[in-house]
This record gives C-alpha cells, structure tokens and sequence, in this order.
C-alpha cells in the first residue's frame, strides 16, 4: 500500500486518502474533481451515488458536506471497495458512507441489494468518474452510467460527470440525447491545461483511438496545440505530432454538470 495522499479541498477540511498500490489512481482528474465537490457544494445534498468509486476519495469528499445524508459508492474492484470503507474510517465520515462491490449499478454480493434499491427514484445526486471505454469514441461509460442513473437519481437531481475537454463540446452535449432523460448544463470545474501524457500507457492508446473514430467519420476531438495557444487540434493531428517531435497534445481534466429531466 502506497503512503497516504493528502488533498485539501477548500472548506471541507485537509482529507488523507491511501491509494491501491500499484495502480493508477487519485489523478489530476480526482484532484479536480476533488475541487469541483469543494466549490459546487450547494449541489450536493441528501443522498447520493459515486459511480466507480476507487479509493473512495469523491464519496468522502462529498460526505464532509453538511447537507449530504449519506453516499453509496459502487465500484468493481473489490479490493478498492475495502480500502475506500477504510479510508472513510480513517477521515472521519464511516457512518455516512458505503462502498458496494458493483459492476455499474449491479451488487456483485447477493446481500447487498438493499443499500441500492433504497436508492431508486429518490437519489439526490451522483458523482462519477469513468473510465474511458474502449473501442468506440471513449464516452461508452459515461453512457452507460447516465443510462443506469436514471432508476435512480429523481427529478431535477444534478450528475457531475468528469469528461475530458478533447472529448468536444459538441459530443459532450449530445450525451444528453444520446441517453434521454437528461439536460446538458455545461462545464463547472476544470483543470489547468495538462500534457494528455502519451508517457501514460492508458492515454496513447486512447490518442490512437481517438485518431481511429476521426478516420471512421466520428466527431473530431479538440486538444489544444502542444506549444500552447489558441485553436483546436485533431486526435489525427496531434497524434502525428506526437510522432514526429514527441511532445503530448495538451488538454484539460473537466467536470460537467448533467441534470435529471
Ligand atoms: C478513473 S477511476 C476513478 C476513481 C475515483 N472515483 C477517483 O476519482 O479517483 C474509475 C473507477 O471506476 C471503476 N470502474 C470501472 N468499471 C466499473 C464498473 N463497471 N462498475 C463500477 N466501477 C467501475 C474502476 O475500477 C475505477 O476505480
């Protein structure tokens, strides 16, 4: 097990989360994420779901919130499940967070079943951080997860989802159609532009990809220019790049707000 990692998210007190060792977790995406929960806390209230939950970092986060009753995280790791439950010990909110062991919205333990039927219709808002799919346009996940929620999150209840901003806008906003039920209501946090770090074996076979849905007629994806400055530039684009001088295209670590209709 790796050394605690400490995140301070602004008026939520300093948090200590252990990470799984020998995975990649707690990213400049969590830490965004992370700070997004701090500056959006008049969202968050009543019950919520942290889809994918990890070390269980956004579940606690949430939970230091006065006005959240409880969280559920799911998650299909189930050594993450045990760490998440023991790092909610170890930051002082046990009692108001769970940790089931789920493939998306379905408990993987006969016994838990409860924890997430008390949830249907009445969930008050979700947190998520997916990871991207693979083999389509990357967004598979947060598909999916919209698709799941809508048994559970009620009318009006906001959904942060982190998506990444090469993803574009325009493919972004469409998510809202493409699983109906919801309302697009843009970008609530972000992070600094960061290298899309082709070092990271998850992130350059994401590029290629993302280079193979442009080819195959796909939305185009939008990274900044790796030097910097303005204007947009394709996964094809940056991908080649990338080749030729070895500098990552630039992007950002995004939470979007979606809203249950
Ligand atoms: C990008 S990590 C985010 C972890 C944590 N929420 C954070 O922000 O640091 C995505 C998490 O989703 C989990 N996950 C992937 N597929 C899942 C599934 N089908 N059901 C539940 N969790 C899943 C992964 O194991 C991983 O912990």
């Amino acid at each position: 097990m790796s050394e605690p990692i400490e995140f301070s998210p602004p008026g939520l007190g300093a948090i200590e989360i252990l990470a799984p060792a020998g995975k990649l977790s707690l990213t400049p995406a969590t830490q965004m994420a992370v700070n997004t929960i701090a500056s959006h806390r008049d969202l968050l209230r009543g019950k919520g779901i942290d889809w994918g939950s990890g070390s269980g970092v956004l579940a606690i986060v949430a939970a230091r919130i006065g006005a959240v009753e409880s969280v559920l995280g799911l998650e299909l790791a189930v050594e993450d499940v045990e760490l998440a439950q023991e790092n909610a010990r170890r930051n002082g909110v046990a009692d108001k967070v769970q940790f089931l062991h789920a493939d998306s919205f379905t408990p993987l333990e006969p016994d838990d079943l409860s924890p997430l039927t008390d949830l249907l219709d009445t969930t008050d808002f979700l947190i998520a951080n997916p990871p991207a799919s693979r083999g389509d346009d990357g967004l598979g996940w947060r598909r999916s997860v919209l698709r799941g929620a809508r048994h559970f999150v009620r009318p009006g209840a906001p959904l942060l989802i982190q998506i990444s901003y090469q993803y574009n806008v325009d493919r972004i906003a469409r998510l809202a159609e493409d699983v109906q039920g919801y309302s697009y209501e843009g970008v609530i946090g972000s992070s600094e532009w960061i290298a899309f770090d082709q070092s990271r074996s998850d992130l350059s076979a994401q590029l290629v990809e993302y280079a193979e849905e442009e080819t195959a007629g796909g939305t185009v994806y939008t990274f900044a220019p790796a030097g910097g400055g303005a204007g947009h530039v394709s996964a094809i684009d940056a991908l080649n790049h990338y080749r030729m001088t070895g500098e990552s295209p630039i992007s950002k670590w995004q939470m979007h707000l979606f809203r249950r209709g």
